[in-house]
């Protein structure tokens, strides 16, 4: 990172990059061959140019996008890391050692709508948990940036891109027409 959008970034995350518990997430494996600290920085990374690309709230999507999956352990570890129920753990870790507020609770707790759709279209997919389309639904335009954000990652992190970052810029383009007068 060179330029100085991206010294911006570090001095907005500089804070939580450098906290003992984040750091934990470093001894986390995550998607393939990359760790949770690791993946974790790339979403709040790309939240923080797309917001920034579309004159949203990019000074606080940084740290809700950091800690959108701010749970220790690997996803079959505990009941609790799982697929669906890892956005309630971060929100949990990220209210008691982090103090988040209730926008940044909502981004956390929403990032895995993908994954509700995902699953509501393929019922093979994750066949052991369910939840809600509504509640999992994304409400704010931040809120879908971390959301688009975090699978676009986990694409590429599992080295299969499907999408690249024109049609997701598109597609955040689409629904800040949608959502900017509401
Ligand atoms: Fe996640
Ligand atoms: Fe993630």
């Amino acid at each position: 990172m060179t330029n100085s959008q991206d010294e911006e970034f570090l001095q907005l995350a500089k804070d939580m990059l450098n906290d003992e518990n984040f750091k934990l997430l470093k001894k986390d494996r995550h998607h393939g061959n990359t760790n949770k600290y690791d993946h974790c920085r790339r979403v709040s990374y790309l939240s923080y140019k797309l917001a920034k690309f579309f004159n949203f709230d990019y000074k606080h999507i940084v740290r809700p996008a950091l800690l959108h999956d701010f749970f220790y352990g690997e996803r079959t570890e505990k009941p609790e890391n799982s697929y669906l129920e890892h956005p309630k753990t971060s929100v949990l870790n990220a209210k008691y050692y982090y103090n988040i507020d209730e926008e940044e609770e909502s981004i956390i707790r929403t990032h895995m709508f993908h994954h509700v759709v995902a699953r509501k279209i393929c019922p093979l997919i994750n066949l052991k948990e369910n939840a809600s389309i509504k509640e999992s639904m994304p409400k704010s335009r931040e809120a879908w940036i971390v959301c688009a954000a975090d699978m676009l990652v986990a694409f590429g992190e599992f080295g299969k891109y499907i999408v690249n970052y024109n049609v997701c810029l598109f597609l955040l383009f689409v629904i800040n027409l949608l959502t900017v007068n509401r």
